[in-house]
């Protein structure tokens, strides 16, 4: 469990937009230190210097390409040699792709897994050794409502996503009586770039989605109550329930509904 939010450092991976800078603005509010990490450095600053002004928050940034498998464990020697010890770790950079199999590049899907997964697998094991022998801390995981089911024209992106969900869910088990809690978070559509980066612009136009700040906040509290995991609203709560007592074949050919190109779609 977090022992103290005031004056502890948390480190957000893709804290320069969406669910990772709400996560971000809500930790400085508490009174944490912040470890910014992601490519975009000009956002990383100008989230720095809000948080700095905001709330006296600070804070470090460290610029990286968490594709690299190299990575996750310079950005762990790094935030040591700078002397922070680190009270929780979101885990939330990531990305999706939705399209044919035509239109789908292998190499980029190599890349999602290796984000989606490996580095988070790698910074989850590199953190969670310190928070055990302290005693306490917490790890938030980036997981989605895509996870607990296949998904037709994202089925790479699903799938890094029923990964993050059992992996942490595992280890919560293994942690939660050692101080430290695991929570997977699962979202569902959210308002942030995720959409325009995995090929769907307009796509939150059509659909019911929540903001940042909201999944954010659900995922905090839930890992302060120890939970394992947490669905930010209750229809995507439902959603989750309904796809484990309905056939597997029915819930995949379903969501083909969902992504599937049209030929109204722009890139079409
Ligand atoms: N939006 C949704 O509907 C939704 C639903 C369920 C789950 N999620 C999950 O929520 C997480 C955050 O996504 P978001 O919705 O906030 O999307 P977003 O606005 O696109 O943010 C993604 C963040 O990840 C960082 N990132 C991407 N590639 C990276 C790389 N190679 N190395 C380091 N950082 C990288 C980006 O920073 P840079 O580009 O600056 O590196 C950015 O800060 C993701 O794991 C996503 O799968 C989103």
């Amino acid at each position: 469990m977090i022992e103290a939010y005031a004056d502890r450092w948390a480190l957000v991976t893709g804290a320069s937009s969406g669910i990772g800078a709400a996560f971000a603005r809500l930790l400085a509010a508490r009174g944490m230190h912040l470890i910014l990490t992601a490519r975009r450095e000009d956002r990383l600053r100008e989230l720095a210097s809000e948080l700095h002004t905001r709330h006296g928050t600070r804070c470090e940034i460290i610029i990286g390409d968490l594709v690299d498998p190299g990575e996750p464990k310079r950005l762990f020697d790094e935030v040591k040699r700078r002397g922070m010890a680190v009270e929780l770790l979101v885990n939330n950079a990531g990305f999706g792709f939705v399209g044919t199999i035509s239109d789908t590049d292998p190499a980029r899907m190599k890349q999602m897994v290796q984000l989606n997964i490996a580095s988070l697998t790698e910074l989850t094991y590199l953190f969670v050794a310190p928070m055990l022998e302290r005693g306490h801390g917490g790890i938030i995981n980036l997981a989605s409502i895509a996870g607990f089911q296949p998904v037709a024209y994202m089925p790479v992106y699903s799938a890094t996503k029923a990964f993050v969900l059992h992996f942490s869910e595992a280890l919560w088990a293994e942690c939660r009586n050692r101080g430290v809690t695991i929570t997977a978070l699962c979202p569902g559509t959210t308002e942030t770039e995720f959409f325009d980066i995995a090929g769907v612009s307009g796509w939150l136009a059509k659909h019911r989605f929540h903001t940042a700040e909201y999944v954010a906040r659900k995922a905090i509290r839930a890992n302060e109550r120890g939970r394992q995991y947490v669905i930010p609203g209750w229809q995507n709560y439902l959603l989750s329930l309904t796809v484990r007592l309905a056939r597997r074949k029915m819930v995949v050919l379903q969501s083909m509904r969902f992504f599937r190109p049209r030929p109204q779609d722009p890139k079409n």
